[in-house]
């Protein structure tokens, strides 16, 4: 099988598409064809992190195909089944954190940039349907990041109010669209009126520019007192406005650090107003499966920026830090394949 399998670490990172043996299931594995995956921030972080794991090796957390073969002990899926791949690997059993053999799917385990791809049975579930592979694909990483983000750590639900910082990105954009279609009123920050606009097409309240020094009082002003909950991944030098964006005993929900892994805060923010701090990291099978059964009823798509060949995997990667992206950047592995691009709903 074709694997586009980086081979350099760096800024700009070197992929060569291989020729590789075929992955083999244990028992309870399977093998998906993989027909679409998707770049998440965390391809970039891996490439950018000198000796992060032995090279060559393939990236990619994101995909869905059909799976090709079924290993001994397998109960459920079968050879030909559309489905989609949780990558969170290793979670157990608990809801409020994962156990110690919590891993990501790509690197340092093959991941999905290839065309096939070996993964636990328990983590293949049906594609939803009337979905494309490309937006099958794009689905799982950062939705999942975003259910839990939206809905168990900041409560989406009538009634709340939510902000949504870099609401263009990858994972911003399922936010936007989960906590709308839960019903909460739901505000963004972008540095780009464009990217506001188009976040109030996909459900959003409304939004504003971050780089605008007014941005907190007019979001207050238009909250009655600010927000029940923020959810951020830029961190880095916002956290203490984003802290007086939330109402009393209102929560900061933090999934990434894009502007960096060091913020300075009024603690008083925190301690005299109420308000928490919670940090969050992918999401359980069990919140895996409640993003499924929502999106099989949901009318929202993930939004889709570009999509590439497997071989242009470079040009993808660029993209991935052009300003003007909104969502994510797919990578078309079988272009041949039954695409299954059926947009009814
Ligand atoms: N913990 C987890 O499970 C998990 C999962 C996925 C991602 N992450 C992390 O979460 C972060 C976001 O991931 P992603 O895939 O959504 O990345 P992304 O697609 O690159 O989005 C990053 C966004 O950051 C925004 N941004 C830039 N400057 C900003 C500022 N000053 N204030 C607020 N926002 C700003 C940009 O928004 P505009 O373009 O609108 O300006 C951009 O869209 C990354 O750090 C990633 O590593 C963590």
């Amino acid at each position: 099988m074709r694997a586009a399998r980086l081979v350099a670490f760096g800024d700009t990172p070197r992929f060569e598409l291989h020729d590789v043996p075929d992955p083999l299931p244990g028992p309870g594995e399977v093998v998906v064809d993989v027909y679409a995956a998707a770049l998440n921030r965390r391809d970039p972080w891996v490439w950018r992190t000198a000796d992060y794991c032995p090279l060559p090796v393939t990236l990619g957390s994101d995909g869905a195909g059909r799976l090709s073969s079924v290993g001994s002990d397998v109960d459920g899926p079968a050879v030909g089944d559309a489905v989609v791949i949780n990558p969170t690997l290793g979670w157990g059993d608990a809801e409020d954190l994962p156990g110690e053999a919590f891993d990501i799917l790509g690197a340092p385990l093959d991941g999905t940039f290839a065309e096939r791809v070996l993964v636990p049975a328990a983590n293949v579930a049906a594609k939803p349907a009337g979905w494309s592979y490309d937006e099958a694909a794009a689905l799982n990483l950062g939705g999942l990041t975003a259910w839990r983000a939206a809905v168990t750590c900041a409560g989406a639900a009538p009634g709340r109010s939510l902000l949504v910082t870099g609401a263009g990105g990858g994972v911003g954009s399922f936010v936007v669209q989960i906590a709308a279609a839960l019903g909460a009123s739901v505000y963004v920050t972008s540095s780009s009126q464009d990217k506001i606009d188009r976040s109030v097409a996909l459900g959003a309240a409304g939004g504003f520019r971050y780089d605008d020094p007014d941005w907190t009082e007019q979001l207050r002003a238009a909250t009655g007192g600010g927000v029940d909950a923020v959810v951020d991944s830029y961190a880095g030098d916002s956290w203490d406005r984003l802290l007086t964006a939330l109402r009393p005993g209102g929560r900061l929900v933090t999934f990434g650090d894009t502007g960096g892994d060091e913020a300075t805060i009024d603690v008083m923010q925190v301690y005299w107003h109420w308000r928490s701090i919670q940090g969050t990291t992918m999401g359980s099978p069990r919140e895996y499966r409640a993003l499924l059964d929502h999106v099989a009823s949901a009318r929202w798509r993930p939004v889709i920026d570009r999509v590439y060949p497997l071989e242009e995997i470079a040009a993808a990667a660029v993209r991935l830090d052009a300003p003007d992206r909104y969502g994510k950047v797919v990578l078309r592995v079988r272009p041949d394949a039954d695409r299954g691009d059926d947009h009814e709903r």
